[in-house]
Parts: structure tokens; sequence; C-alpha cells
């Protein structure tokens, strides 16, 4: 153990010792609220109920500082199993701690805590950071108002359960149970009224632990905090010991090794982009160093066993073998760029936290692509105006899949998947080579112009449809929301998918924070620009103090220097480096660096955050600035 473990492990278990923090001493009261039971309960035999409201409330505040330092401590091993087991549940008006599973009160119980643990357990089950927060803020709306009458919660020892107890509880007639770290949580009711019941039914009657092996993201205080309030009970030792053995292998065994130079977002699944001093080096990315957006587990694929299957035209299921997609449609090259919806998303968490991955300015990279034209394949296989006729979208099935069978998945609009003009390439190749494991292999869509989230990888289906794709990530993601919409307020419904994203242009050099030598008085500024749908970026304009004054930076479309032939109109699918030397004002000792790029159709970028700031943090496109210090 290192001596800052040890450290800090003595200091938790001489605080553990010093306050007996375990469940039978401290009441927890809703969100970071402890409040010692002894406390109450001296209050409840003196005095009227009015009065243990009232003190209740003050002690409340003396113990919240103890025990926020407690929580923030033990974040540094949040996933150790003391956590759920110290959480005790305020009941709100249940007089008992351990609720019976069934009766009247049971009703009230889920119909206060139901909302909060549908979109937890839809989060942890489905894949997504957004359903987790789904209805969290309402929550804790919910303990300030029954905090006002403070009821006090009566304590026993847990009842205790043995797993084959556990495993009868797996339908809606015998209760849905499932378990986490030795503890017995009963999710029924939730089950019942949740519209992807049948997938949480997967999980009943067994662990959670291997949904949270899938969806480590998941495995934060919030979400255990909010699984607590279901407890019934706990595992007997051997019960847990003998399910503990009995976990799965972790599903991102296989994942292929990574660049070091990565900046790492979250292991597993993996996600990382490449640092903004490197981003800009090379016109083409090189693959080990192309941001990496995961959902799940990379799939290992064999080539020679590899099929890719079509849908929805008149000769009914085509399967197509890599080798039939390589030799029987033209091998076609374009140069695009992916930018993830999230880039830049930590700027919208400087104005207020939204949920997600922390990207900075590196979810976006440039490649060339290779494979065969979406358009040629489908149009082989029977697309024409029979289909046109009906068809609305084309959808896409990765052969990433979640514990629950379901693939990653998304659509895009059929005129874009088949008109000449759209690009959209079913790639085989990424830089010359073939795709990388991290990046689809053996084949991807590339729908240049569109959000990430649409390029699906491991494509294992495609579907022509008149309807979107039914994927949690079309649905219930990746789309965009007014500043005001919160998620006690979201309508995933009423927003249209994301599909063509805005002009974006970004500092690569010089970081945030550096201290400047200009003895040559000048300051070089380099950066990236790009815009959705095709739209060239004619113009990046850069300031160092802060939008006063402006320049117009160098563009760059290629690595050679050479003036490439530019791209047909709105075709232009690949960034634009730009870079510029600006003279320093004499006397300067702090500039503020901004750029902000404009495209052909003179779309420009938003001056600040705030005004389009949403609660997924998506589609971050502001100004960006980034301060320095300057030493002469
Ligand atoms: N396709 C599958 N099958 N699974 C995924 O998780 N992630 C999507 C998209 N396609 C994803 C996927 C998202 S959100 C993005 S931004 C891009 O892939 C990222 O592509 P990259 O990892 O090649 O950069």
């Amino acid at each position: 153990m290192s001596p800052q473990k040890k450290r800090q492990s003595s200091w938790r278990i001489r605080l553990l010792g010093e306050l007996q923090f375990n469940y039978r001493t401290f009441q927890y009261l809703g969100p970071e609220q402890w409040v010692p039971r002894t406390r109450i309960e001296n209050l409840q035999s003196r005095v009227s109920r009015h009065i243990i409201k009232e003190s209740a409330m003050q002690h409340l505040k003396h113990c919240q500082g103890l025990a926020q330092v407690f929580l923030i401590r033990s974040q540094s091993s949040r996933l150790s199993k003391s956590i759920i087991p110290s959480l005790s549940v305020w009941d709100g008006n249940i007089s008992s701690r351990w609720r019976s599973t069934g009766g009247h009160g049971r009703q009230k119980y889920f119909n206060d805590r139901l909302p909060k643990f549908r979109f937890a357990l839809a989060g942890l089950l489905a894949g997504s950071g957004a359903v987790l927060a789904y209805k969290l803020q309402q929550g804790k709306v919910q303990w300030a108002a029954t905090s006002a009458e403070l009821p006090v919660a009566e304590t026993s020892t847990p009842p205790i359960y043995t797993l084959e107890e556990v495993t009868k509880h797996r339908s809606l007639d015998n209760g849905v149970w499932v378990t986490y770290k030795g503890d017995v949580y009963d999710i029924t009711e939730f089950v019942a009224i949740h519209p992807g019941g049948d997938k949480i039914l997967l999980a009943a009657g067994g662990a959670l632990e291997p949904y949270w092996a899938l969806y480590a993201v998941h495995q934060q205080e919030h979400v255990l905090e909010i699984l607590s309030k279901y407890k019934i009970g706990v595992l007997n030792p051997e019960s847990y010991k003998k399910q503990e053995s009995a976990n799965p292998s972790d599903p991102y065994s296989a994942e292929p090794t990574r660049h070091p130079a990565l900046q790492i977002n979250s292991l597993k699944p993996f996600n990382a982009e490449p640092p903004a001093s490197i981003l800009s080096d090379n016109y083409i990315t090189p693959s080990v160093i192309f941001f990496k957006r995961n959902h799940l587990p990379v799939p290992r694929l064999d080539p020679k066993t590899y099929k890719l299957e079509i849908e929805g035209l008149p000769d009914g299921v085509v399967s197509l073998s890599l080798s039939e997609l390589k030799s029987r449609f033209p091998k076609h090259t374009i140069t695009a760029t992916l930018q993830c919806a999230g880039n830049r998303r930590s700027e919208m968490n400087q104005v207020k936290q939204v949920k997600g991955l922390n990207w900075g300015i590196g979810a976006i990279s440039n490649a060339t692509w290779s494979g065969a034209r979406l358009r040629d394949v489908l149009v082989y296989y029977g697309f024409g105006p029979e289909v046109e006729a009906k068809a609305k979208h084309v959808q896409f099935e990765g052969l990433d899949r979640d514990v629950t069978g379901s693939a990653y998945g998304a659509s895009i609009p059929l005129n874009k998947a088949v008109s000449e003009e759209s690009d959209v390439l079913l790639a085989y190749e990424m830089n010359g080579e073939d795709l990388p494991p991290d990046h689809g292999y053996p084949v991807r869509v590339v729908v240049p112009g569109v959000v990430g989230a649409r390029n699906v990888k491991w494509l294992g289906k495609i579907v022509v449809s008149d309807e979107e794709s039914k994927s949690h990530w079309q649905q219930n993601d990746y789309k965009g929301f007014s500043p005001g919409t919160d998620w006690d307020t979201v309508d995933f419904k009423s927003a249209p998918a994301i599909q063509e994203l805005p002009i974006q242009s970004a500092i690569t050099h010089p970081a945030e924070g550096t201290s400047l030598d200009l003895s040559d008085k000048e300051l070089t500024v380099k950066g990236y620009a790009w815009s959705g749908g095709g739209r060239e970026v004619v113009r990046v304009d850069v300031s160092i103090d802060g939008g006063k004054t402006w320049h117009v930076a160098k563009l760059r479309s290629s690595d050679t220097g050479q003036h490439p032939v530019p791209p047909p109109p709105g075709r232009a699918w690949a960034w634009k480096l730009w870079e510029i030397d600006i003279p320093v004002p004499h006397r300067a000792q702090e500039l503020e660096i901004v750029c902000k790029a404009v495209d052909n159709s003179y779309n420009t970028q938003p001056d600040t955050v705030a005004p389009i700031w949403n609660l997924r943090g998506v589609l971050s496109n502001a100004w960006h600035r980034v301060k320095v210090k300057v030493s002469v």
C-alpha cells in the first residue's frame, strides 16, 4: 500500500472509530445530509414534534460539515464496500426502517421514489449518463419538502436473505429483486411501469455488478445513493461469497492497446482524446491518436465470418461478406472530420454542471476513409423509386452489444444516405489501412458532415425504414435543448436528433495558462475550424484582446502546404487548420486569445457559452478563449 493510501486508510479508520459512522449511528436525510440518530431520538423523547423539526434542522447544519468530510474522503475508495452498507435510508413518513414488501405504505413509498430510480436504472441498463440525472433534481426537491416534517425512523438489523431467495424474485408476480455488493434491493414497482422493463427483468434475481462492469461510467456515488433507497436487506455471507466468485469476467478484457499520449476520459468504456498540443500538428490525424468514443466494449470480429445484413429492400434480407463488399463495389476515398456532439463539453461545465464525459477540445479528428458508397450498395440490392416513396430513414446497428443484447444504433435521413453528393461510405479503411478495432473494424459507416454518433462502428445491420432508429442514442440522447430546460422538464421526444453539426473552431496553441516569453514580440496562434453539412470554413478570426480587435488567420487544408483542389460546393467534409502571428502590444502582461470561424453560409460561432448551455453539454461551439501570461 502506498504511504498516501495508508494515510487515507488510517484516517478513515480513525474517523470511523471516532464517529462510529455506520447506519446505526447516523441517519441519512438526503444528499450529503447526515444527522446522528441519538440526537434525533433524544429530541424525540424530550419535545414535541414541532420542536423536533426545528432542533433537528439545527443539528443537521452542525453535522453536515463532518458528514461532507467523510463523503469527500471516502471518494478515494468510493467503490469499496463501505458506502452502501453505511447508508441509511430516510423513509419519509414510513416509520419502519426496513420497509415491508407489501401493503399500502409500499405503494406510497414507490410513488415517492419511483421517478428517481426509474431513470437511474434506465441509465444503468441503457448505458447513458443522460438518464441517470433525469429526476435527480426532483429528488432533492422532494427531500426538501419532506424534511420539513422530519419524522423519526427506527433502526433495526436488516433482513438477511440467501441467494436462493433472491433468485426466486425474477418476475412481477414474485417481485423483482437485484443485489449489489451484498445488499438486496426490491425494484418491483419500478419494473412494472418502466417502458424498458423487459430488459431490466434480465437483471432480476441476480447481481447488478455485471451491468456495472459494462457501464463503469455509472458506478458513481449519486447512483449508489439512489439505489440505496431501495434496499430491503443484505445477502448472508455464504451467498455473497458464492455470488462474488460467480461474477462473469470483465467484458473489457479484450480491449485493444491504446497510445499512451491519449488523454483518457473514461477507461471502461474507452473514451479518449488527443492532447490539444498535438491535435493540429498533422492535417490528417494519425489513427492511433484519433479521438475514440465508445459506449460499450470493443467487439472483436473475425473478417472471415463477418456479415453485413441489409433489410428493407424489395429482395428481402441481404447478407454481405467483407470480401463481397470490397470486390463488388468501387472503392471510394474521402477526407472527413469526425466530431463528437460532446466536444468542448468541459466549457459548458464551467457555466453549470452538465451530464456526460468531460471532453476538452479534442473530441474531433480528421482522417481519410475508404470503402463502398452506401448509395451504390443500396441501389445494387434494389433501392429505387418504389422504396424511396415509402422510406424516410436509414438505420445502422453496431455489433457492440450491452448485457441485454441491445446494440449501439443510430439513423440518418434517407436523402443523406442515398444522395450522390453526400459521400456516405461503408468504410473499411482509415488513413490507408484496415480500420483499427477502436474505429469500427471491419466496417463502419462514415457520414461526412454529420455528428459522430451517427457514424456507426462495427456495422452489423442496415435497415431502410420509414422510422428513425429506436436506439437509445437516437431517441434519448444526442439532442439539444434550451438553457432553460432541466432534468425535471426535459422531454427527449420534443427535440430532433442531432445530424449536421454547427460551425466550430478552437485554439490548439498556445495552451491555457502558459507563460510566454515574447522577446520576438509576436505570438503564434494555431487551431482548427470545421463546419457540419459540408459547409466550407471560409475564414477564422483571431483576437488577443478578448475580442476587441481581430486578425484573419491563414487557413490550411492539407499537410503539404500546397493549395489543394477546393472541395465541390457542399462537400467540404474536412477541417481546416489555421495559424497566425500576431504582434503583441508593448507591456502586455496577460492576453485573452479568442478564435471564431465563419463558413460559406456565413454561419459563425456564438460569443459565449451560457446562451447555448444545455443539460447534456452537446453542441458546445462558442468562441474558444485561452488566457496566457506574458513574460518579457
Ligand atoms: N458506433 C458504435 N457501434 N458504438 C459506439 O459506441 N460511438 C459513436 C460513433 N459510433 C459508437 C459508434 C460516437 S458517439 C462517436 S462520437 C463516434 O462513433 C466516434 O468515432 P471514433 O471512436 O472512431 O472517433
